[in-house]
């Protein structure tokens, strides 16, 4: 360190402009990397005895200090009174306290553009295990409220009109399959950003004669290490990706809590939420609102932007590395935490919305969602299926005249408006036998949920033994109970 107290000081007599001063500082903000840091701080130091430039014996001290420092800031959190600019430097002034001289030989031909992808990297793949977790979390509450309510008739929606009836499971299950893909879309972007990008110093790659590949094993890459260090130090597509996966889940959350909403609307009345996720109003005492999934709805703005802020970051930057991407974190690790929220939460919501089945079978049964149906038994008893429609159409019309649904149309009604159907439709056109119906694969009818049921929770249980390597991540615990200067809550 220099005589002002920063590692780059020696070219600089006077000090920082304390307005800037802050301005640039990141510690609030990158202080969550402080365990990766550590991480490739004890790789690094491994890398540099294989280098010549440390021996063992002092590789060996290295070792006592950081594993003494994660266990203590495991236990007690991190220490708050650092004026260190960032993560790196606040890792780098906690070395040097303890091990002196040879705490400041551990930069060697290094540089913090080499090791803050690196700490993203180690970060970002912990926080991708966290979130896949969730999302089976989230997944497994669906399956279980499909599983309850398969053969449970609600009516289903196209233009928010009422459509078809469907089965409450079925819907349930959509956003699964919705969920299932978000979950594969993180570990796809693991996947890729999965290569150590330490040793690329500054740009141009380091000028020590580390193995590269030695380094990338050792902080548990699965691809080795990255290929061209102009890249490794500038590139954050990878952040792009992980902010996409959790927009796009994000955006299957809040349609997911859109439908909620609707459903616990007093005109809906599908759904009531038990008192664990509803809350009340200041003044209106009659009031229940389903709080939780509006959050849901809002947090999805939130890492929209994020995703939208990362990308213009990145937009006119020339390579290699720009302060600039110093706000990577600011946008993308607050995104992270709020979609990994509002993927309990989502949870929560689910278990505690109980659905008013009689009322939902009630109301799939009102509203002409069977005409469709009629004009296919029409089209069984011969008629082409553009007539057929026409012929529907015009029953609708009749029976909304006579404010009766189709299947309680009068016979002689049925006579002169249907002469070619002979059957009871009040059986043929019932919500039981439209929904039995569906019976094909992807289909509402009970018995497709029931079977889709039983293969998403052999999928689900074959994903709790897959991806998750990274399981013993606590993103609690990354709040580290610091108190460095919040920015404004939220
Ligand atoms: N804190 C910086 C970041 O997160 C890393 C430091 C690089 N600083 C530099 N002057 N090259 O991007």
């Amino acid at each position: 360190m220099s005589d002002n107290g920063k590692m780059w000081g020696a070219r600089f007599e006077g000090e920082l402009d304390p307005q800037f001063a802050e301005y640039q500082d990141s510690l609030q903000h990158d202080i969550s990397l402080a365990f990766a840091d550590l991480d490739t701080n004890l790789a690094w130091s491994e890398a540099l005895v294989s280098a010549g430039v440390l021996t063992d014996d002092d590789f060996d001290k290295i070792a006592t200090v950081i594993e003494g420092l994660a266990a203590h800031w495991h236990e007690h959190g991190i220490p708050t009174d650092s004026d260190a600019e960032d993560v790196h430097s606040f890792v780098e002034q906690q070395l040097v306290a303890k091990l002196g001289d040879l705490g400041k030989r551990i930069h060697t031909g290094r540089s913090r553009n080499d090791q803050v992808a690196t700490d993203m990297r180690l970060h970002l793949r912990e926080w991708v295990g966290c979130l896949v977790e969730s999302i089976e979390g989230l997944c497994l509450a669906l399956v279980e409220k499909a599983a309850v309510h398969a053969g449970d008739a609600i009516p289903g929606y196209t233009h928010l009109q009422r459509a078809q009836p469907i089965t409450i499971g079925h819907h349930a299950l959509a956003y699964v399959e919705a969920l299932s893909r978000d979950r594969e879309r993180l570990i796809d972007a693991h996947n890729r950003f999965d290569q150590c990008p330490l040793g690329s110093g500054a740009l141009a790659g380091t000028a020590f004669d580390v193995d590269r590949d030695a380094l990338a094993a050792r902080l548990e890459f699965q691809h080795g290490p990255t290929r061209n260090s102009l890249d490794a130090t500038a590139s954050r597509d990878h952040l792009c990706e992980v902010a996409f996966a959790c927009s796009m889940t994000m955006t299957n959350l809040s349609r997911l809590a859109e439908d909620y909403v609707f459903f616990a609307a007093f005109e809906t009345g599908f759904v009531r939420f038990g008192d664990a996720v509803a809350t009340g109003s200041s003044l209106m005492p009659q009031k229940r609102n389903p709080d939780a999934m509006e959050l849901i709805r809002g947090k999805a703005a939130k890492v929209q932007g994020a995703l939208q802020s990362l990308l213009t970051l990145m937009k006119g930057l020339p390579l290699g590395y720009n302060r600039d991407l110093q706000i990577d974190k600011e946008l993308l690790l607050p995104a992270l935490e709020a979609t990994n929220q509002s993927i309990l939460v989502a949870a929560t919501a689910i278990e505690n919305a109980v659905f008013d089945t009689e009322r939902c079978a009630r109301e799939a049964g009102r509203g002409y969602l069977n005409a469709t149906d009629l004009a296919d038994l029409l089209v069984k008893a011969g008629v082409p299926f553009r007539d057929a429609h026409g012929i529907a159409g015009t029953a609708v019309n009749r029976a909304v005249e006579l404010g009766v649904e189709l299947h309680e149309l009068p016979a002689a009604e049925q006579k002169t408006l249907l002469p070619q159907l002979s059957g009871d439709l009040a059986e043929s056109l019932s919500v039981q036998a439209v929904l039995d119906r569906r019976n094909v694969i992807g289909g509402t009818a009970p018995v497709r949920v029931r079977a889709e049921v039983e293969r998403w929770r052999i999928l689900i249980a074959e994903w709790a033994e897959g991806y998750h390597e990274f399981e013993d991540f606590d993103p609690d615990e990354e709040d580290l109970e610091i108190e460095l200067e919040q920015p404004d809550a939220e």
